[in-house]
C-alpha cells in the first residue's frame, strides 16, 4: 500500500479497520499542497513487490490539491497495481470545463471514491463507489448463507456490492 503523507484522516481509519494499521504502510512525503511527490513515488512504486494498492486524492481537504494522476496512472500500471482515488469533493471537478484539468488522467484508476454531500451539496450522507473491475468488487464483498435467496442467474443483488447486508439503498435518490 502507498499513500501520501497528507491523505485524508479516514483513509488512515479504512486501513485501520482493514487490520493493516496506520504504519504499516509506505507513506511519502508530500508537496506544499498535500500532494505525493513524483519522484518518491516513483522510486517507491519501482522497490514493491506483490499485490499492491496506491491511494491517491482529487481534492486534498486543506489545500485542494489533487495528485498529478498523469503521471501516477502510468508508474501504477507498469507495477501491476490497482490505483484507488480518494475524490471525496475533488472528483467532481471532471464536470466542469473550467476546473477538470486539475483532476487530468483520474480517468485511468481502478476505483473512485466521491461524496455527493460535498461539492453537489445533497444531505448527508450520499457517499458513492465506483469500480472499474466489477468482479474483484463483488468478490471482496459478496455475502453468502444459507437463509439469504440467491439472485436469479444475470440478476443484480445489491448486496453483494457492499459490505453490510442490511442497507437501505442510500445513493438510489440521487
Ligand atoms: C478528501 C476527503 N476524503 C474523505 C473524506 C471523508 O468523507 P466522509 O465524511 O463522507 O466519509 C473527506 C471529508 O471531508 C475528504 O475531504
Amino acid at each position: 500500500m502507498i499513500i501520501g503523507d497528507d491523505a485524508h484522516t479516514t483513509v488512515f481509519s479504512a486501513l485501520q479497520f482493514l487490520g493493516l494499521g496506520h504504519d504499516r504502510v509506505i507513506r511519502l512525503k508530500t508537496d506544499d499542497q498535500g500532494c505525493m511527490l513524483i519522484p518518491a513515488f516513483a522510486d517507491a512504486i519501482a522497490k514493491v513487490r506483490g499485490p499492491t494498492i496506491v491511494i491517491a486524492q482529487a481534492g486534498q481537504i486543506n489545500t485542494g490539491g489533487f495528485d498529478k494522476f498523469s503521471d501516477i496512472v502510468p508508474l501504477v500500471k507498469q507495477a501491476g497495481a490497482w490505483l484507488h482515488v480518494d475524490g471525496a469533493f475533488g472528483l467532481w471537478a471532471r464536470t466542469s470545463s473550467k476546473v477538470s484539468h486539475l483532476a487530468a488522467g483520474v480517468d485511468g484508476a481502478d476505483s473512485w471514491a466521491t461524496d455527493g454531500h460535498k461539492w453537489l451539496q445533497t444531505p448527508y450522507d450520499s457517499g458513492y463507489a465506483i469500480m472499474r473491475h466489477e468482479l474483484a468488487h463483488r468478490c471482496a464483498m459478496t455475502i453468502a448463507a444459507s437463509y439469504l435467496p440467491m439472485a436469479a442467474e444475470g440478476e443484480r443483488d445489491p448486496t453483494h456490492y457492499v459490505p453490510e447486508l442490511s442497507h437501505r439503498a442510500r445513493g438510489f435518490p440521487t
